[in-house]
Order: structure tokens, then C-alpha cells, then sequence
């Protein structure tokens, strides 16, 4: 039976009233609340999977091995590693922190906890800039969204025509399949069409609220996630060549760790963990009091970083059991991949449970880059949830149009440039750039002090959940390390080639200056 869409609005304000500690102040912000619709997840493991998925998604399967392949494998592996657990980790559970003390959008939350730190509420535009890089990366998560289901739809075709059995596409030359892709990026009418048909179904879910949408998504679909990703890493591991996967993705070698392979490991980790734009403070403002955030944080980084290093285990081993490059990039799961499994038996069924189980994943994460915007809309704006949806979906619609026709169309359109980061860089690829190298780092860094040397630290200490040497070595990572190590990112991706020949000199190889004879 379907529920009604704002069911835990009371449970919203019971939970204040019921927790004890609630003051008359948690009582009326929750009715305020109550008031715009805001809701919480029915329990601690539904938060858990909401987190989970948003994520988990195409930042694990798709980008993670491609990433990990043009960087030379093991060493990016264990710096992505350090990443997750000395920075990512921390951001992530500062993020959630402040949602679920404001228990509103991101931008609101972030003025609560000012305000009840005697610190001014500008700081809530770290929130603003969040809730507006989320925006820009769901207009092209949805494009690569419509990739999936357009592969869903050729492989389940395939299926249909050729059975079960045999490898897909059955009879048809390797570069047909690796054909499929740059084909349908020459295709403007249908690129679009995919990518409006993603935007769309994130929609429907976020526009039914946090229980009977976001909420229904994660619980319903990340288990099925889980399964189908299973059984494609043993899949993987039987008819695949696991050994050499293995080597590679966790065979050490020291001097390929340069400046750039580690910028695209934590750049990778960010987008990996949902940081930095305020995703993490939407979903944390839905938590109910009791729950522990600092080991929930722990579970949300670990399920992640878990299923991104299986996601190599699951790709690697088809791709070279079938001779394939690992450094193909982002064509290596829209085109290597269904390489590999023209070569397979149940090739047609696996290469569909593949990308169904890949559409699974990016549907929770782009629903938590929907919801972001949306809950900031229909709060700040007093509209009802639905009406925010369609506004913010509408915008994400226009971005997207212009994305999908950079892959065509729009193939030399450059919005940014005269800026020479982004010279020659369309439209796609320049949102991309902008939310990962400027938006993520300038968002968490910020997150950062304000978490670590602005917000009180009462305050602070009494929603994250932590104690003893584990509350002192956050505590140390979000007020130095954290921001240090970020502003370095920052600024490395910002200027690329000086960052390159400071790190030569730091690391004491040669500055990549060429020498003329
Ligand atoms: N983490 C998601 C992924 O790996 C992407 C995402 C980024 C989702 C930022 C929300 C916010 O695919």
C-alpha cells in the first residue's frame, strides 16, 4: 500500500520531544520544519542505505576503475586508500554532523549551527555552493545515466535476439561493439532523450519524499545492487583472469605515485564519497537523534571504498581475459566491457545484469543530487515538495540538453574558455571540471574550519559520536590536515603544470621543464 507522502513529519517531532535533551527551541525548529514537510528515515539502517547509495553509484563503477587504470592501478589504489580514511572520512562526518543538528536544508543547517555557535550565519554559503555543485553534477550525471539505460536496452535486445547462452552480439565484428558508444554520441535526439528519461525517474522517486521515495529506492534497490554486484565479481573471478587483477590493483609500485595520479585519487575519493556539496547535510538533517554518526560515517565510507575496489575486481578480470587495455578510461565500462563480453558464455545475460545493476547504483546517487537542491527549494521557498522538483529538475533538464549536445552539436562550444584551465573543454566536461577541481575542495575545505575552529565545540562534540583518541585524531584531521591538504589539492588543480614541477622538486626527480639541446 502506497503511504502518504509526508507520514514521518510527526515522527519528526516526536523524536525532538521524546529525546530528552530536545529543548523547547528543537521543538519548534522541528515544527517549522514539519511545517515544509521535512522528514526522517524510519530507522538508523535506512539512513545507512540512503548514505550507501547515494555513495555508491557510477563514482564506483564506472569512474573508480577508469580512474585507477589511467594511473598506473596499485598506486593510485593505496592513496585512494589513504584518502578515504584521512580525509574523506572526516569530511564526511562533518558534513552529516551539521545536517543533523540543523535538521533542515544544507544551507539552513549550517546557520543553525552558527547561530547556536555565536558565529555569524554567513557561513551557510558553504552550504549554498554545495547545494548549487550538486545541482550542476546531477544535469550531467543524468547524461551518463541515459548511457546505462541505453546499454540496458542493447543488451536486453541482444538477449532477446541471440539467448542465453552464447557471448553477446553474437556474429558482429569488436568494432561494432566499440562502436556502440561514439554511436550514440552522434546521436543528438536520443542522447537527449536518455538523458531526460534518467532526470525523469529521479524525479518521480525524489518528488514522493524521504520515506516513500529516497527512502524506498535505497532499501529496495541497494540490496539488489549488492547481489547482482556479487555475482558478477564471482562471475568475474571464475571466467576471468583474477590473478592479474589482483597484481594489479594492489601491487605497490612507489615511484608511479606522482603529483597528478594522487590529485585524481582524492578528487576520485570526493566524488566518491558524495562530498563537498552538500549531499551528506541533506541526508544528515533526516537523522534522527540517536543515531551515532561517527560510526555510522565508518560504515558509509567502508560499504563505499569496499565496493569500489570490488568494482576493479569485477571489471579487471574480463578485461584482460579478453586482451584488453586497462587504461581505456571511460570507455572502459561502456566499451571495453561489452568487448569482453561478446567473448563470454551468458554474455548478453551478464553484460544486462551488469548495467542494471549499474543503473541501480546511479539511480540512489542521483536522487541524493536531486534532493539536495530540492529540500533547499521547497524549504526556503514554502512550496510544496513536488513543485520544488520541477523547478530544480527543469534547470537540471536545460544543463543537461547542453551536455548531451556537447558530444555532438555542441562539440565546440567552450562556456569557459577563455579561462585557460578550461580552453578547448565543452560543455559536459566543463561542469565536471568546475564541481570536481573548484566547487568539491573549496566546499570541504571551508566545511572544514567551520566544523574545526568556528562551530563550538560543546556543540560539536556532542553530535558526532566520538570519544578518546579517535575524537582527538578528528578532531586534529579536520582542523589541520584536512583543510592543508585540501587548499595543496586545490591549488594543484588550479595550476596543473606548477604544481608538477614543485612536486618534481619536493620529491627530488626531475622538474618536467624540457631541456633543449
Ligand atoms: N558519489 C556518487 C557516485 O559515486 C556521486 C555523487 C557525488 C553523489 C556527489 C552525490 C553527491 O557516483
Amino acid at each position: 500500500m502506497a503511504r502518504p507522502p509526508f507520514r514521518c513529519t510527526k515522527g519528526t517531532l516526536r523524536e525532538s520531544a521524546l529525546a530528552g535533551s530536545a529543548s523547547q527551541e528543537d521543538i519548534f525548529s522541528a515544527m517549522a520544519a514539519a511545517g515544509t514537510g521535512h522528514e526522517n528515515w524510519s530507522s538508523r539502517s535506512a539512513f545507512i542505505l540512503a548514505a550507501v547509495g547515494s555513495a555508491v553509484g557510477l563514482g564506483n563503477m564506472w569512474r573508480f576503475p577508469a580512474e585507477a587504470g589511467e594511473n598506473g592501478g596499485g598506486a593510485f589504489v593505496l592513496f585512494y586508500i589513504f584518502c578515504v580514511l584521512l580525509i574523506g572520512l572526516p569530511v564526511l562526518l562533518s558534513e552529516v554532523l551539521i545536517g543533523r543538528h540543523g535538521q533542515a536544508n544544507a544551507p539552513e543547517s549550517v546557520r543553525k549551527v552558527a547561530r547556536d555557535s555565536n558565529a555569524p550565519e554567513g557561513w551557510s554559503v558553504l552550504a549554498s555552493m554545495g547545494v548549487f555543485a550538486a545541482f550542476l553534477i546531477l544535469s550531467f550525471y543524468c547524461v551518463v545515466g541515459g548511457w546505462v539505460l541505453y546499454y540496458i536496452g542493447v543488451f536486453a535486445g541482444d538477449l532477446v535476439q541471440t539467448g542465453l547462452t552464447g557471448g553477446a552480439f553474437e556474429g558482429r565484428a569488436a568494432g561494432d561493439v566499440e562502436g556502440l558508444l561514439p554511436g550514440l554520441f552522434g546521436n543528438g535526439g536520443l542522447m537527449v532523450g536518455l538523458n531526460l528519461g534518467f532526470l525523469v525517474l529521479t524525479m518521480f522517486f525524489v518528488a514522493r519524499g524521504v520515506s516513500s521515495g529516497i527512502e524506498w529506492v535505497a532499501v529496495y534497490l541497494m540490496p539488489l545492487f549488492f547481489v547482482l554486484f556479487l555475482g558478477i565479481t564471482i562471475y568475474g573471478a571464475f571466467t576471468g583472469n583474477f590473478g592479474e587483477a589482483l597484481a594489479y590493483l594492489f601491487t605497490f609500485d612507489f615511484s608511479k605515485l606522482t603529483g597528478e595520479v594522487m590529485l585524481a585519487a582524492v578528487g576520485q575519493a570526493f566524488f566518491s564519497l558524495s562530498l563537498g556539496v552538500a549531499g551528506m547535510m541533506t541526508y544528515g538533517a533526516y537523522a534522527n537523534r540517536d543515531t551515532n554518526l561517527g560510526e555510522t560515517s565508518g560504515i558509509i565510507a567502508g560499504a563505499d571504498t569496499a565496493v569500489a575496489l570490488l568494482a576493479g575486481l569485477a571489471i579487471f578480470p574480463i578485461v584482460f581475459a579478453a586482451g584488453l587495455a586497462s587504461n581505456a578510461g571511460p570507455g572502459l565500462m561502456f566499451q571495453s566491457l561489452p568487448l569482453a563480453f561478446q567473448a563470454m558464455p551468458f554474455g548478453s545475460l551478464i553484460g544486462l545484469a551488469f548495467f542494471v545493476m549499474v543503473f541501480f547504483a546511479a539511480l540512489t546517487s542521483s536522487v541524493s543530487l536531486l534532493e539536495a537542491p530540492t529540500a533547499w527549494v521547497f524549504e526556503k521557498f514554502k512550496l510544496v515538495r513536488p513543485v520544488a522538483v520541477m523547478i530544480v529538475g527543469a534547470g537540471a533538464a536545460v544543463l543537461g540538453i547542453l551536455s548531451s549536445l556537447s558530444f555532438n552539436d555542441l562539440a565546440e562550444l567552450y562556456p569557459l574558455g577563455f579561462i585557460p584551465l578550461f580552453a578547448e573543454t565543452n560543455f559536459f566536461d566543463t561542469l565536471d571540471g568546475v564541481t570536481a577541481k573548484l566547487f568539491m575542495p573549496i566546499g570541504a575545505i571551508l566545511t572544514c574550519i567551520f566544523v574545526g575552529w568556528v562551530a563550538d565545540a560543546k556543540l560539536i562534540d556532542d553530535e558526532n559520536g566520538l570519544d578518546g583518541a579517535l575524537h582527538q585524531t578528528w578532531r586534529v584531521l579536520v582542523r589541520y590536515v584536512c583543510p592543508i591538504a585540501l587548499t595543496v589539492i586545490l591549488l594543484a588543480g588550479l595550476f596543473p603544470e606548477t604544481a608538477e614541477q614543485v612536486f618534481a622538486v619536493f620529491s627530488g626527480g626531475e622538474t618536467p621543464v624540457e631541456v633543449v639541446e
